[in-house]
């Protein structure tokens, strides 16, 4: 039987054979799939999250899926925090870095500039820094189309011009430059991931999308539908008619939560030292919010209210991406339709009316 003090060691030695995945934002949506995935393929994880916009219950699903000692630890520290940031990696042997954490609302970021690029660019800035003096070998970067602005030619490759139009996007760019002009001269494995929207959630039902009640008003449009689905607000608000699109919506590439998360991981297993992987995630179609509403009418069997009204400030009219990259070189495809995602995310939306909240656990 393992003592307290073994199972310390096993998160602060390298252990052949184990590689230690360090999950920045992990009690957060994206950051707890990703972390359920490594976990089920045998990877040693380590989450770091402040909780200022993910779930402590999401941490909890998986800990209580994990028990074993030396599988999942979860750390409570703000990554702004240079002391703590760097006594976590004194303390940890961490082999890789997924970073998702940061904040992530293009509306938001439009109104608290300076928070978004302290969160995310100067936050990236601390974790590198922290990753080059505790020699940590692989970053898998979360960054976003965001960071391409609206790129007048369609779909979007990786070599389209980067011209953000947001403080998001332009946070999260900076944090790219910042990662790239290190590793030109560093032995460091870098892959960038650059996500479209994300939808769904684990197909198997532990884990969602909930974020905090007073982020629906900032929040995305499949947590607004399911919302106004569920009753909880009496309708949905779909903000700009105007656009250049077929039918004046804006037009995004829905990408599942499970799909991206399959690509982290065939980013971390392709990552090379000294070479830096950049690749969009996205499925290749879009679709106009219209469209996502009738989906998600369809999967939710609600006729949800819908109030068209102005555009919402930081937004671009259409959006997709050119997956070829990701599927030729990481042998990586979206598989989930539209309507499977969303089918999936309602089954667990439907069960846990307060998120992750007390009823729920
Ligand atoms: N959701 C999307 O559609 C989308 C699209 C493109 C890119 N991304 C990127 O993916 C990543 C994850 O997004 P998400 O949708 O899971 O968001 P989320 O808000 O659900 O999760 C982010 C997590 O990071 C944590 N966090 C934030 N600041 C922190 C700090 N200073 N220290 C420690 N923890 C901190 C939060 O508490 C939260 O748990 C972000 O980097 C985001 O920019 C998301």
């Amino acid at each position: 039987m393992s003592t307290t003090f073994d199972l310390f060691l096993q998160f602060s030695y390298h252990e052949a054979g184990i590689t230690h995945v360090l999950v920045t934002g992990g009690a957060g949506y994206i950051g707890s799939h990703a972390a359920l995935r490594l976990l089920k393929d045998s990877y040693r994880v380590t989450i770091v999250d402040n909780l200022s916009r993910g779930n402590i219950g999401a941490v909890r699903v998986l800990q209580q899926l994990f028990p074993e000692p030396g599988r999942l630890q979860f750390i409570y520290a703000d990554l702004g925090d240079a002391k703590a940031v760097n006594k976590i990696f004194s303390e940890n042997a961490f082999d890789a870095v997924m970073h998702f954490a940061a904040v992530a609302y293009v509306g938001e970021s439009t109104l608290e500039p300076l928070r978004y690029y302290h969160n995310i660019t100067s936050n990236t800035l601390l974790v590198l820094e922290a990753m080059a003096a505790h020699n940590v070998k692989t970053l898998i970067y979360s960054s976003t189309c965001a960071t391409y602005g609206e790129p007048r030619k369609m779909p979007i490759t990786e070599e389209t011009e980067q011209v953000p139009i947001n403080p998001y996007g332009k946070a999260k760019k900076m944090a790219e430059d910042i990662i790239l002009d290190f590793s030109k001269n560093s032995n460091m494995a870098v892959m960038i991931l650059r996500y479209f929207n994300v939808i769904g959630s684990d197909p198997e039902g532990r884990l969602g999308e909930a974020p905090r009640p007073e982020l629906r008003e900032q929040g995305r449009i499949s947590g607004a539908c399911f919302d106004a689905a569920r009753g909880i607000i009496p309708g949905l608000k779909v903000r700009g008619t105007d656009y250049d699109t077929a039918d004046g919506t804006c037009v995004r590439d829905y990408i599942d939560v499970t799909d991206l998360v399959d690509a982290h991981v065939k980013a971390l297993a392709n990552a090379k030292p000294g070479k830096v992987g950049i690749y969009n995630v996205g499925t290749g179609r879009g679709s106009s919010v219209k469209e996502f509403v009738e989906a998600c009418k369809k999967a939710t069997g609600v006729d949800i209210k819908v109030e068209y009204l102005s555009r919402r400030p930081g937004d671009y009219a259409k959006v997709y991406s050119d997956p070829s990259k990701v599927r030729q070189e990481l042998n990586w495809t979206a598989k989930y339709t539209l309507k499977e995602s969303l089918q999936i995310a309602w089954r667990w939306q439907k069960l846990h009316l307060n998120g992750y909240g007390p009823s729920n656990t």
